[in-house]
């Protein structure tokens, strides 16, 4: 086989564009749903049976099914049943969002639950209402122990948002495909994708190395 990649020369500024697509999705996608799981946890944690059961609902129903069948849905579903077109960006995000979220929901139960009973109590006794304890007392230490699953949740998401590429938006993989059409090269663009991915997602994860020992070093 005669590997040829003369074609970055003229289709680099593609997998640019494509990269920075990931990048945006997957920052949204992180942070949405770090919100939102977290709102989901606190449904999970809750003492009233009907929350705690509409919080577990999302996390099995979403954890349950394929993202791409809820990017499918999202993207041509929400326009024809609710009459709602986000678009591509917007499907792309929300999908992102909503998968991310469940994962993130178990995640931080568990960070919760793994805080010592006692620091409520004694925040409790301090005289400090219970939402108010949950925000200052209780969810930074939780933060702080999930943070290398919440640094892993980030990787999985950028590598994940290549599912989007079949709805044609327009992150790496997609890229990568209009290349393949455009040069009749069916291998090397995806070697290319392949290795911007191990780039991305090494380096995050170094990154994420380095702000978890920074943390430790607070302890
Ligand atoms: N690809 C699998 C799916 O379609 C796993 C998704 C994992 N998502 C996550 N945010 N950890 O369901």
């Amino acid at each position: 086989y005669n590997w040829n990649f003369t074609f970055l020369k003229e289709y680099g500024s593609y997998f640019w564009t494509g990269i920075r697509l990931t990048l945006e999705v997957s920052a949204v996608a992180v942070i949405g749903g770090f919100i939102f799981g977290t709102l989901i946890s606190l449904l999970r944690l809750s003492s009233l049976w009907l929350v705690q059961f509409i919080g577990s609902a999302y996390v099995e129903i979403i954890r349950g099914t394929p993202m791409l069948v809820q990017l499918l849905l999202f993207y041509y579903g929400l326009p024809l049943f609710a009459g709602l077109d986000i678009g591509l960006f917007g499907a792309a995000c929300l999908t992102l969002i909503v998968n991310s979220s469940a994962y993130i929901a178990e995640i931080m139960r568990a960070g919760i639950q793994g805080v010592d009973r006692g620091q409520m109590e004694a925040a409790r006794s301090l005289g400090m209402p219970r939402g108010m304890a949950l925000r200052l007392i209780i969810l930074p230490q939780a933060f702080k122990t999930v943070l290398p699953a919440l640094g892993n949740e980030f990787v999985v998401v950028v590598k994940e948002s290549s599912i989007l590429s079949v709805i044609g938006f327009g992150e790496i993989i997609y890229q990568a495909n209009a290349i393949r059409a455009a040069t009749y090269q069916p291998l090397e663009p995806l070697l290319v994708a392949a290795a911007i991915y191990f780039v991305l997602t090494f380096t995050l994860s170094k990154l994420l190395g380095l702000g978890e020992r920074r943390l430790r070093v607070s302890d």
